[in-house]
């Protein structure tokens, strides 16, 4: 059965005779399509379903093909923008990637039924639902809302084709091995901004007692009861903090984190475990203890909103001029970026509900430094960078978390941008305007920021690899032209 996304009901797939694309191969389990369609409808936002009175047919349509490892993708979609500004209105900020993946991964935690609210309705939602599903859950996904029925007998198995997809589909470990006493997760490799690698995670989960042996392609763990300890990190790694902090809940004895990483996403997952029967404090800061408790019960949770997607709408107002607000942005969780923005002349006022911000004009340079929260985030640096790219002045950047982070700055060259790199700096000197081109969006932030320097540039800015930007964003094109940006998806 697959649920589709962003209709009114869920539909059951009962055959799937037609389309615009050649099945490739009959005898192959129906459902491995069916898997990879839940996940395009959602880029696409369209489907036609039809019901002969037997059975359920799925049309999908032309730009449909198939990708060499068989499974099928969309064809380049592309989103083209035109300069524009001054932007006006009000923008939704949905619920954040990077909580919402470890909530559901925390959900393995405990048998039950669970409603998380404030659901994203992006692919990587999509892709972490399937993770769970194969792992033995049901999910039924319908953003804003996903509930997950998790059973008594988890699947302790986290296969290559999904983690390879979907990094973040390392969070798993730390729940199974505290559930299950076994993992087999495939090892994540590398990716567009550089190695990955999760030392730090299994070196976090061996003080808890854990054992890992890498098989096959596969990491294993195995623990019979994980024993609570002091833990430092040696770096405060958001992964390596949510996978120890999830193996500890369910640890015999007193778990202190030490040198945590103090992200919101971080407080927002302890604040879920808490709802689930966990004792955790000092969540959101650099010391976390957890008092292990045997076991845990599912919960409802709404998820805390993506201070990266408003950092986003912010930085396309910063290019394009105008006033908007941003509905449901936390100004408390980006308090770092918004000084910074200002110091650059954005006018900016935290409300209750949201953030409200104002650009007439240029933009000042400044300097930038990423560095893990409260510090400015790494995830905003690309668009800092196309800011800085047609702001008054000459701006560096500093990257300091991930080496490799400065790919789409050849992207912003072909605009016309002045940005040279050296090591993990970047100096840019800001143009008035840039000049549109067609360029390819390599990550998620990266595609984002792309589509921000467009609205700066004259002409028209062709971005393809949108399927990044599919994986963080809810239908950034459509909030885009909601506050008159000249934006379209083809
Ligand atoms: N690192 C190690 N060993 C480890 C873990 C991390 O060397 O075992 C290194 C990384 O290579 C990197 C640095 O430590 O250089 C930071 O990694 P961290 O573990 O903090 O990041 P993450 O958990 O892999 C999350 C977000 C990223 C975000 C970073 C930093 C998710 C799913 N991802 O990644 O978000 O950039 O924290 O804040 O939560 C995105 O949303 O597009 C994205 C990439």
């Amino acid at each position: 059965m697959a649920v589709v996304v962003g209709l009114d009901q869920p539909l059951v797939v009962v055959e799937w005779p037609f389309g615009e694309f050649e099945m490739p191969r009959r005898d192959k389990a129906l459902e491995d399509y069916i898997v990879t369609l839940d996940v395009y409808v959602i880029q696409l936002g369209w489907v036609i379903r039809m019901f002969d009175g037997q059975s359920w047919h799925l049309i999908v349509g032309p730009r449909v093909t198939r990708r060499p490892g068989g499974n099928i993708l969309v064809d380049m979609d592309r989103i083209v923008v035109s300069e524009s500004g001054p932007l006006e209105g009000e923008v939704p900020i949905h619920g954040a990637k990077n909580s919402v993946l470890k909530l559901m991964a925390a959900s393995l935690l405990a048998a039950g039924e669970y409603e998380l609210t404030n659901v994203p309705g992006i692919v990587d939602v999509a892709l972490m639902a399937e993770l769970l599903e194969a792992m033995g859950a049901e999910v039924e996904l319908a953003p804003p809302v996903c509930r997950i029925l998790v059973p008594e007998i988890v699947r302790p198995e986290a296969p290559y084709e999904l983690v390879e997809r979907m990094r973040a589909s390392i969070v798993v470990l730390g729940p199974l091995l505290a559930r299950n006493g076994f993992a087999r997760v495939a090892l994540p490799g590398g990716d567009d901004f550089g190695p990955r690698p999760i030392d730090m995670h299994l070196d976090a989960l061996r003080h808890l007692g854990a054992e890992f042996d890498t098989r096959h392609g596969n990491i294993e763990g195995r623990a019979d009861q994980l024993l609570g300890t002091e833990v430092l990190l040696e770096y405060p790694s958001v992964g390596a903090t949510e996978n120890l902090l999830m193996a500890a809940v369910l640890a015999k004895g007193e778990t202190t984190i030490e040198n945590a990483a103090r992200e919101p996403e971080i407080a927002d997952l302890a604040e879920f475990l808490g709802a689930m029967g966990a004792c955790i404090s000092g969540a959101g800061t650099s010391t976390i203890v957890v008092e292990g408790t045997e076991e845990l019960h599912a919960t409802n949770h709404s998820v805390v909103p993506d201070r990266i997607e408003a950092a986003t709408f912010l930085a396309a107002l910063g290019v394009a001029g105008g006033e908007l607000t941003l509905a449901g942005a936390r100004s408390d969780h980006m308090e770092m970026l918004l000084r910074k923005l200002s110091d650059m002349g954005m006018q900016i006022c935290r409300t209750q509900t949201g953030i409200w911000a104002a650009v007439d004009g240029r933009l000042d340079a400044v300097d930038v430094a990423t560095l893990p929260y409260p510090g400015v985030a790494t995830d905003y640096k690309p668009f800092v960078v196309s800011m800085l790219a047609v702001a008054n002045g000459v701006g560096i950047v500093t990257e300091n978390i991930f080496g490799g982070r400065f790919r789409y700055v050849d992207e912003l060259r072909r605009m016309g941008a002045e940005i040279r790199t050296e090591g993990h700096h970047a100096v840019v000197r800001g143009r008035e305007r840039l000049s549109g081109a067609p360029v390819r969006a390599h990550d998620i932030r990266a595609g984002a920021a792309l589509v921000v320097a467009g609205l700066a540039a004259s002409g028209r800015t062709e971005i393809t690899g949108v399927d990044h930007i599919d994986r963080g964003y809810t239908d950034l094109v459509g909030s885009l032209r909601a506050v008159g940006a000249d934006i379209e998806r083809e």
